[in-house]
């Protein structure tokens, strides 16, 4: 199978806001669509893919979607579950990349609503991730996906899933930025035939907004600006391409695919518009070289999702607040 290298990102977008979106982004030329049962803009997605398939300016085939299990879903007899939902919302037959959204489940819910017990996250502490990937293969025999993968894993969470699967998982799509390389991760995916997808591949500027919003905020948590680095900034000016532009670009050069999201049709477009320029090899080592390792890491549990770490699935290593 192929999947574009690049799609359009959907967290934070709202029903009514993805209608635009994804619409600019078909039109743009977009053929990539990344989006999440816990995202609640599935039906907004489904709306615009059944205009444009019953316009016949696009047929299923030539759209690569991916959707994920809801937290809340993460037990071998919801998954199928979450699957069928995000198949009707999305008005679909199959999607082609069915991924496990995160390695830690959370309490069972009927709707796939996250829960608080005490103002935290309601975990689920038995996540089994071997016997829900058995049903995630189910999923591909019955049909409903092409492929199946994982998101925010680490290597030992992936390695067990191939030591243990019938299907190897094919994707973990993880955050990915030029201040979080995850060069073990990128490296160790492309020995073993598994694609490395960016989230926040330009740095993810709304998060602090959404963390302050959720009450997830970390302590004492520094939140960096890709957008603004000297280095970015400079090159952007070579070429006269904006900071975002030349962000994706060196991901796009690392090899690894990138959904960068955004409701703004300008911005959508201009998401896009990163193969009519190449940055130089020395253009891109100094791009690696902005690399923090565990530091440059944006996505984090803090607040009333600081449940989380006491998974016995959690991974993060450095957290400063529980
Ligand atoms: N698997 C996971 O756990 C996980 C976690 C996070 C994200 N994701 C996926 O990855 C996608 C991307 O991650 P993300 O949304 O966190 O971060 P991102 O794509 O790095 O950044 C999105 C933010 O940047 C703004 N933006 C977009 N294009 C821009 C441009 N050209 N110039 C300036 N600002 C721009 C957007 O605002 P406007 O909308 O106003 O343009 C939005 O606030 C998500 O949408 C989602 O599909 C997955």
């Amino acid at each position: 199978m192929k999947m574009p290298i690049i799609g359009i990102g959907t967290w934070q977008g709202t029903k009514d806001e993805v209608l635009v979106a994804v619409d600019a982004a078909l039109e743009a030329g977009y053929r990539h669509i990344d989006t999440a049962h816990v995202y609640k803009n599935e039906t907004g997605i489904g709306t615009v893919l059944k205009k444009w398939f019953d316009s016949g300016k696009l047929k299923r085939e030539e759209v690569f979607i991916v959707t994920k299990v809801n937290p809340t879903h993460l037990r071998p007899e919801h998954i199928e579950k979450s699957l069928n939902e995000s198949l009707e919302n999305l008005g679909l037959e199959y999607v082609d990349l069915f991924i496990i959204h995160n390695p830690v489940g959370w309490k069972y819910s009927e709707e796939g609503n996250a829960t608080f017990e005490n103002g935290l996250l309601a975990v689920d502490m038995t996540t089994d991730h071997v016997a829900c990937w058995k049903v995630m293969e189910e999923m591909v025999d019955k049909g409903k996906t092409k492929s199946i993968g994982v998101s925010n894993f680490t290597l030992k969470q992936v390695k067990r899933l191939m030591e243990n699967g019938r299907i190897k998982p094919v994707y973990n799509q993880v955050e990915l930025h030029v201040y979080f390389q995850q060069k073990e991760l990128v490296e160790f995916n492309k020995k073993n035939g598994l694609v490395t997808c960016a989230y926040a591949p330009i740095g993810s500027p709304g998060l602090e907004t959404f963390n302050e919003r959720f009450g997830s905020q970390v302590e004492g948590h520094v939140y960096l600006h890709p957008m603004e680095d000297p280095v970015v900034l400079e090159i952007a000016k070579k070429y006269g391409k904006t900071p975002a532009q030349v962000l994706l670009r060196h991901l796009v050069q690392y090899g690894v695919g990138v959904i960068p999201k955004s409701s703004n049709p300008k911005r959508v477009k201009e998401n896009l518009e990163i193969f009519d320029f190449e940055l130089t090899s020395e253009e891109y080592e100094n791009m690696k070289a902005l690399d923090k390792g565990e530091a440059g890491r944006q996505f984090q549990r803090g607040g009333r999702f600081s449940s989380t770490i006491k998974h016995p699935e959690f991974h993060i290593p450095q957290i400063s607040s529980t």
